[in-house]
């Protein structure tokens, strides 16, 4: 792969992937996004990985799709390579993603970084969806995620002004979930993988199915999907481990059976 780098062993159960064209701040072209595609998938079905971490360097998480290679595209090119129906995989990885943004996380990149479960931030990190200054408009969920994560007002303000907001603005909107000194935010999201990468792993991808339903649904429909994945861990060999070691008074062992 010429465009990311994958460690399937970064830490315990923990995958790493990061984003690799530094020189571009990692701007999001065609072969990156489909080089990304395939190793979630291949994550996704490995039996050791249970989370997996996403990131960039600390100038840039990613500055946006490529624009380069998109300039001199007509609207039907656009739609027949259909660029963003790439980004969906990413959507539809089962496994808990977290992403670990410094520097830029602009226009595909911001939109990447919401399309994972949840986002650690550097102090240096900046977010924004800047299409609006190129003549354009966020394509790969910004105008939808954004909105559902901060809220109208302010998501139609970064939407049509193109300005960024900084780690702590993000935080304070609950866009990130935290914000830890640069030098710190890899760690800083391995830790939070490593306490994941402890729970059942048929729970957790359950977990995070149900939620994410929670933004593609009404209340009694996502109550009852709730529910029915609720049932279904108690199919899994981790329920009888972690109610019987709750029992036993002793730290469960999960095994993702
Ligand atoms: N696409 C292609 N190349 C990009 C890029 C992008 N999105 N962002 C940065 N680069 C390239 C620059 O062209 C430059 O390359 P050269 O050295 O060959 O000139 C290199 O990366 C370094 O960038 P800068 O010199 O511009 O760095 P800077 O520190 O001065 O500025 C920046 C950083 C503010 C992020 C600026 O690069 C910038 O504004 N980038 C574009 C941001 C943007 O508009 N993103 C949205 C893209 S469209 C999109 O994403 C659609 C969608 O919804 C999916």
């Amino acid at each position: 792969m010429e465009f990311i780098k994958v460690n399937t062993q970064y830490k315990k159960h923990i995958a790493l992937i990061n984003l690799n064209r530094p020189k571009e701040l990692n701007a999001l072209n065609l072969q990156l996004m489909s080089e990304l595609k395939s190793t979630l998938q291949t994550l996704d079905e490995d039996e050791d990985v249970r989370v997996i971490i996403l990131t960039g360097n600390e100038k840039a998480f990613a500055a946006g799709a490529d624009i380069k290679q998109m300039a001199g595209k007509t609207a039907i090119d656009m739609l027949n390579v259909d660029q963003f129906s790439t980004w969906d995989q990413i959507k539809k990885t089962k496994k808990p993603l977290i992403a670990a943004v410094s520097g830029f996380a602009l226009g595909g990149g911001c939109e990447l970084a919401m399309t994972c479960d949840m986002i650690v931030a550097s102090e240096s990190a900046k977010f924004g969806q800047p299409e609006i200054k190129i003549g354009v408009m966020p394509g790969a969920g910004g105008t939808q995620r954004l909105t559902r994560a901060i809220g109208k007002a302010k998501a139609m303000e970064l939407v049509l002004t193109g300005n960024f907001i900084s780690a702590e603005e993000a935080l304070h909107y609950g866009l990130v979930n935290k914000v830890v000194p640069t030098e710190m935010y890899l760690e800083a999201a391995a830790e939070l993988a490593e306490q994941i990468a402890q729970m059942s792993p048929v729970a957790a991808k359950l977990a995070k199915e149900s939620v994410n339903r929670a933004f593609e649904t009404h209340l009694d429909e996502g109550l009852h999907f709730e529910r029915k994945n609720f049932y279904l861990t108690f199919a899994s060999e981790d329920q009888k481990e972690g109610m019987k070691a709750f029992v036993e008074k002793r730290k469960p062992e999960f095994t993702g059976k």
